[in-house]
């Protein structure tokens, strides 16, 4: 008789639809490769009358965990619910029954990878989680495996397909944010909250996740400096192209020797830097290894095929796993404990925009605040003098954030300074 091994799928969204199509349309490949036949038994959802938009056979959907979980035949279990609750309670549960598990939850496992390893360790399962970051980019297994003889010196990239639509659309197509946030939706990028996505949370649970494996040190979520895309205006895109630089919401892991530094903002990166080419839904990921050098990974950082790309495949490699009964041998990778820098340790660029009273003098008061707090400036603009008020454009030399942040704390009291209107880093040039 044919060997089979059965799999309980966790959600039908728009990435389980993607598991189920490729798990058929590839089937017989996906056969030759594992050595033997991948099928879903059951599929969990919140609505059994849903239309689901494929052919499903009768009675493989399920509003009980307990189908799939006291299912001896069910050996791996795939979540892609997202959010935390009850996520996690289902995939510790499902652990639990040695089951191993497959997920493409970067919420659950950035807050409760510890949790979840220590589970799936003391029930000789697999956890593996390729598809929670950068989509269908496999960049996981890259760190954890492929490059895991060097000493993993910086990762930083675009990984938030849902931000990097809506900027590539705003800066090439003028386009608005509220009308391109919606298309992104439509397209099934944006999480179900896209706060998650436009606030930076989303790219922040996924550098915390890189960068816990890139430095073998946990990432407490709270600790990743995380600012999102809402305040950029069309003004600070224009300027941007200006000054030839484009703006990416980018995710930066650095190793340094005081600790390691992790962060998520929008950021000014030169045009000729090869993420400014990464447009659309688009990732990219840098990783520099002190063995490797420099290498990059690009792909579809969201959508239905390609994450679900990435789950089959972590899917293909439990059921090898299992078939060889080693289930669990690759675990958690966080042997060391390494401090996080505050935002206020790192060293950046900066580009500043102040909207300001059009007077005599205030520029030169305002270049003296900064060059007491050794804040030196690469460029001044002086935009849009209506007579009245004035905006200035300002980039810094290479500084620490501590002493801009003082700076601006300063500028903010001068009676010439209306407001600080955005504060911008700039990387990617020396
Ligand atoms: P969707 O919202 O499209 O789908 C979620 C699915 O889970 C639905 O089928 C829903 O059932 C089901 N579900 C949700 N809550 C429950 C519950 N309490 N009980 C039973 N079923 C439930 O999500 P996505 O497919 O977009 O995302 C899934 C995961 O993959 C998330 O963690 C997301 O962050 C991650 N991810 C998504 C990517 C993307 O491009 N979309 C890319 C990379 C990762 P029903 O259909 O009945 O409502
Ligand atoms: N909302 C996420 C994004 C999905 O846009 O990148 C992929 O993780």
């Amino acid at each position: 008789m044919e060997q089979v091994i059965k799999i309980g799928l966790l959600g039908l969204g728009t990435v389980g639809r993607g598991v189920y199509r490729i798990l058929a349309e590839n089937q017989e490949n996906i056969r030759q490769r594992v050595g033997v036949k991948l099928e879903i038994k059951k599929i969990m959802v919140r609505s059994l009358d849903k239309d689901r938009g494929i052919p499903l056979p009768e009675g493989i959907l399920t509003t009980n965990l307990g189908d799939i979980t006291n299912d001896p035949e069910i050996k791996i279990v795939v979540e892609v619910l997202g959010g935390i609750h009850p996520a996690l309670d289902y995939v510790l549960e499902a652990l639990n029954h040695g089951k191993s598990v497959v997920t493409a939850n970067k919420d659950m496992v950035a807050e409760h990878g510890q949790r979840l390893f220590k589970a799936a360790q003391s029930n000789k399962c697999d956890l593996f989680f390729e598809a929670s970051v950068a989509g269908g980019i496999p960049i996981i297994r890259t760190l954890k495996q492929s490059l895991a003889g060097n000493r993993i010196e910086e990762v930083f990239g675009i990984i938030n397909g849902t931000t990097n639509y809506m900027l590539t659309k705003m800066t090439q197509e003028g386009c608005d944010f509220d009308d391109v946030l919606r298309e992104a939706q439509a397209k099934g990028y944006a999480e179900s909250d896209p706060t998650a996505d436009v606030g930076g949370f989303d790219a922040a649970r996924k550098i915390a996740i890189l960068a816990s494996i890139a430095f073998n040190t946990r990432i407490p979520l709270h600790q990743v400096y995380t600012e999102g895309i809402t305040k950029i205006t069309a003004q600070d895109i224009s300027y941007a192209n200006e000054l030839g630089y484009i703006i990416k919401l980018l995710g930066i892991a650095k190793d340094r020797p005081e600790g390691v530094e992790v962060r998520v903002h929008p950021t000014f990166i030169p045009k000729n830097h090869p993420l400014a080419a990464v447009g659309d839904v688009f990732n990219a990921v840098f990783v520099r290894g002190n063995a490797v050098g420099d290498t990059m990974f690009y792909g579809r950082g969201a959508g239905e095929l390609p994450t679900a790309s990435a789950v089959v495949a972590d899917i293909m490699d439990a059921a090898r796993d299992i078939l060889r009964n080693v289930p669990g041998i690759i675990g958690c990778t966080c042997f060391k404990e390494r401090p996080v820098l505050a935002i206020g340790e790192t060293f950046s660029k900066y580009y500043i925009r102040l909207q300001v009273t059009d007077k005599p003098g205030v520029l030169a008061s305002i270049a003296l605040v900064f060059g007491n707090k050794e804040v030196s400036l690469k460029s001044v603009i002086q935009k849009e003098a209506t007579g009245k008020t004035a905006e200035l454009v300002l980039v810094t030399h290479r500084v620490q954030e501590q002493n801009v942040q003082d700076a601006l704390m300063d500028i903010k009291q001068l009676s010439s300074v209306i407001e600080v209107a955005n504060v911008i880093r700039v990387e990617g040039e020396e």
